[in-house]
């Protein structure tokens, strides 16, 4: 096509699209930056797709599945590491942070990729690890190399209390002391994760200087956020308090701790603002990995003026058990309330796969359809994880020496570790999936042979199409982007609904949460619906035309519009 003629397609088309599809640092019709409506999908690197056949997933791998996640409807993805690293704990031990792991693929690759995402609609949100570097770390090898180096600072240096004994009680996470002695200089350092992953100090304002700097770096190649790794752990105590020791023993034998004076320390927000500051010269959005205890906690994360980041992941889904309307319906009212713009999160990497936790053997499938059904329609973003639109399932390992993730070696029996949720994702029927030719890093659980996109694009009734529809209805239906949260019967311990009332109009979501089939009835006149009809929009064992009474299968699920009077 001439260039004069494209101009003119772009001036005809231009109107239409750009009120659909708000530009990285634009909003929406209704004034919301893109990232509100958007649909987030992890990625975990390794195991996406491999394009070189060498076992592993890979950059080009990941391009090469763009226009898939574009049907799925998916807007931006974030990747777990994939920057040079020893990967002692997959990547989350990062020895450079400006450069592609060649295992992965080249900075090109990254262009590549970041260019075609561009095309289909897929923006790149990368993953920080702001709390540690890898031990291979040109500061590290620096600051390990004399007390007097200029990076020794970087770290967290001290002596020890005495021979043999660490600073403090302090364990690390991953199992042992917090602390490793390097003979080099005769001192001890922090590590909260695995020894191989040194604590940077961010008193000093030079790392925070560096790190800023790195986010430069990708915001200018294209990316449009980042994911941040660990940061309620940014901090710790200077003055070295020991942690309160609690009842019991952790996995790796060591005596359970509150982590007192080594995690969610006030100085964290400074931190957030700062990366925020530098996030918004480029309208890039800031996603936390925030563990928190309660939904005041999750608060803090936003900031008391929006200071801080703008998707603190609420994590409490992964936690929750078991599945009961009564427990979801009350989280959900706790996260509402603050006002604030929530985060959904099933599963990622470090957590059991949804499809499995909740798993009862028999209506596995349509729980699977009952939690999307949830978190595709409450008010706020979700994360998916890659896998999950298909029902894959977690494949624990059954021998410890067939482990991967180190704390499976370590903590096993107790603690497994990580490979069962980070399996190759399930492309095809086809030999490993259709993941590679050769032998994939992990093994792939049976279930593939049902489980997978290609068979599921083809069933009308799988958990994939389902998927698929509630994303398309997620992003086009008013009522579910801007309406409010209004929980129905909310005294129903089986049935949790609730409608998306935007205005004049609202969307009915009701979710069998039990193992028998129910009946409910609505009376909706309180909420200014009285006497409405529906019209279904996506169900699943349930038809809903028998309103304002209803049956449902065990798991069933109903979203519809109502219709006034
Ligand atoms: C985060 C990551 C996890 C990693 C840890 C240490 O929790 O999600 O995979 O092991 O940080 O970087």
């Amino acid at each position: 096509m001439r260039k004069s003629a494209l101009r003119v397609l772009l001036l005809v088309l231009l109107p239409s699209f750009a009120l659909a599809q708000p530009s990285a640092g634009g909003v929406d019709a209704e004034g919301h930056p893109w990232w509100k409506h958007a649909v987030f999908y992890e990625v975990y690197p390794r195991s996406f797709m491999d394009s070189n056949n060498d076992g592993i997933g890979d950059l080009n791998g990941i391009a090469s599945k763009m226009e898939y996640l574009k049907w799925l409807g998916v807007d931006a993805i974030w990747i777990t590491p994939c920057f040079p690293s020893p990967q002692v704990d997959f990547g989350y031990d990062v020895s450079n942070y400006v450069d592609i792991d060649p295992m992965y693929g080249t900075l090109k690759d990254f262009d590549r990729m970041e260019a075609g995402g561009k095309k289909d609609g897929v923006r790149i949100v990368l993953d920080l690890v702001v709390n540690h570097t890898s031990d291979q770390h040109k500061w590290f090898l620096e600051s390990e190399s004399s007390r007097t180096n200029p990076y020794r600072d970087w770290y967290i240096w001290r002596d020890g209390k005495g021979p043999n004994q660490p600073p403090n009680n302090w364990t690390s996470i991953f199992g042992g002391s917090a602390w490793q002695w390097s003979g080099k200089t005769s001192q001890y350092y922090y590590h909260f994760f695995y020894p191989q992953q040194p604590d940077l100090n961010w008193r000093n304002p030079k790392v925070k200087d560096a790190m800023f700097d790195v986010t430069r770096f990708w915001y200018k190649r294209g990316v449009v956020g980042f994911r941040l790794d660990a940061v309620d752990t940014l901090f710790e105590d200077p003055n070295l308090h020991d942690n309160p020791v609690l009842p019991g023993k952790d996995a790796y034998g060591e005596p359970n701790q509150q982590r007192k004076y080594n995690t969610n320390l006030p100085e964290v927000m400074d931190v957030l603002a700062g990366l925020r500051t530098v996030a918004n010269q480029y309208n890039a959005v800031l996603i936390g990995e925030t563990w928190t205890n309660s939904v005041e906690e999750l608060k803090r994360y936003y900031g008391a003026h929006h200071e801080g980041i703008q998707m603190p992941m609420d994590l409490a889904f992964t936690k929750l058990t078991p599945l009961s309307a009564t427990l979801f319906r009350n989280h959900i009212a706790g996260v509402v309330g603050t006002g604030e713009w929530p985060v959904w999160v099933l599963s990622n990497h470090d957590i059991v796969r949804a499809y499995s936790r909740f798993a009862d053997g028999k209506h596995d499938d349509a729980i699977a359809k009952l939690l999307a059904g949830m978190v595709l329609t409450l008010p706020g973003t979700p994360i998916l994880y890659y896998g999950e639109e298909i029902g894959m399932q977690n494949n624990n390992p059954t021998r410890r020496e067939d482990v991967k993730d180190p704390i499976g070696r370590l903590g096993w029996p107790q603690e497994k570790g990580r490979d069962g949720e980070r399996t190759p994702m399930q492309w095809s029927d086809t030999p490993n999936a259709g993941f590679t030719t050769g032998v994939p890093w992990l093994p792939i659980p049976t279930s593939y042979a049902t489980h997978n996109v290609a068979t599921e694009q083809k069933d009308p009734a799988s958990i994939l199409n389902f998927y698929q529809h509630l994303i398309e209805l997620h992003k086009t239906n008013k009522a579910l982007l801007e309406g409010d949260w209004v929980a129905l019967n909310p005294d129903d311990q089986n049935v949790l609904s609730y409608l998306r009332r935007l205005k004049d109009e609202a969307v009915i979501v009701v979710l069998n949460m039990s193992p028998n089939p129910q009946r409910v009835s609505f009376d909706l006149s309180k909420q200014g619906f009285g006497g409405a009809r529906l019209k279904a929009l996506l169900t699943s064992g349930s038809d809903g035309k028998t309103f304002p009474a209803m049956q449902f299968e065990p798991y069933g699920v109903y979203v519809g519009e109502v219709l006034k009077k």
